[in-house]
């Protein structure tokens, strides 16, 4: 279960199957970000935000001589990451307040510092715990002004009628809470005691297959703190005037598949000392 954050609602629930309807589109950028670490050899190596631990298991591949810890808040991620036999040691912890146990060569997180607060204090700390030459290397998705999440804004604020808001104004204002910081900015914070700061934006036109597809792959990630934080009657509602909204938004192609761009942020940097 994860914790109760200061600005996001309270008991935001992770499913580890839903998230796993998508594995081939969610692995793809955390292949290329491992791709681009610059580390040959490492004696600690953390996964922060680890999930059930898919691209955990292969950063263990690559560093085989390390130790390779999984730090994620939530219990059923993690249940299901230790139900799979391997060396990784698994941690329960909320990046937020996490420490290391020694100076780590790398920090790698894919897909889950979107979700931690206040970046501004958060990068250049896990910057400065690395060893000397250490790399921090991290993909975000850039989903604030994308348009499914976007309707997800205007579908709380309204309910599919105007005047008719869905769940209260402490969720409407964490759902509209921008997470991630422009490029330059993850620049500016790691320049300063950097050997090496490589930061670029991908946008990967996926191609969905099934039924409403783009809100099943939502409901894994985005949707979380909405779905968690409306009541079943509001749920309801909120799902189907949501859904009508995407499928305008994103038709299905002739073939049966639809296409959903989606941008993504990585920034891998190493330290001078
Ligand atoms: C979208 S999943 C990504 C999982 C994995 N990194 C991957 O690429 O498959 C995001 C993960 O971040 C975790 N997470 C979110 N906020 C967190 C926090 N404050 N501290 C630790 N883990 C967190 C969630 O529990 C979830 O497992």
């Amino acid at each position: 279960m994860a914790e109760a954050h200061p600005s996001r609602p309270a008991g935001t629930r992770w499913d580890p199957g839903q998230y796993h309807r998508f594995t081939d589109h969610r692995l793809r950028p955390a292949l290329e970000l491992l791709d681009r670490v610059p580390i040959a050899d490492a004696s600690l190596v953390y996964d922060l935000g680890c999930g059930s631990g898919n691209v955990t298991r292969l950063i263990a591949e690559r560093y085989a001589t390390a130790r390779v810890c999984g730090v994620d808040v939530s219990s059923e991620m993690l249940e299901k990451a230790g139900g799979v036999p391997g060396r990784v040691e698994w941690v329960q912890a909320d990046i937020a307040h996490w420490e290391p146990e020694g100076a780590p060569e790398l920090i790698y997180s894919n897909a889950a510092l979107h979700w931690v607060d206040d970046h501004a204090a958060l990068i250049p700390r896990l910057f400065g715990v690395l060893a000397p030459r250490g790399c921090l290397a991290v993909q975000m998705p850039l989903s604030h002004s994308m348009p499914s999440h976007v309707l997800m804004r205007e579908t709380l604020a309204d309910g599919g009628v105007n005047g008719s808001r869905l769940g209260d104004k402490a969720l409407a204002a964490a759902v509209a809470r921008r997470w991630v910081l422009d490029a330059g900015e993850y620049h500016d914070l790691l320049a300063p005691a950097a050997e090496s700061v490589d930061v670029w934006e991908t946008e990967y036109v996926q191609q969905l297959e099934g039924a409403d597809p783009v809100l099943e792959w939502v409901k894994a990630t985005g949707l979380r703190p909405i779905l968690n934080g409306l009541c079943d009657a509001e749920r309801e509602r909120f799902v189907e005037v949501y859904r009508e909204r995407l499928r305008r938004v994103y038709p299905r192609r002739a073939n049966g598949q639809t296409l959903y761009p989606f941008r993504r942020l990585f920034v891998v940097a190493t330290r001078r000392d």
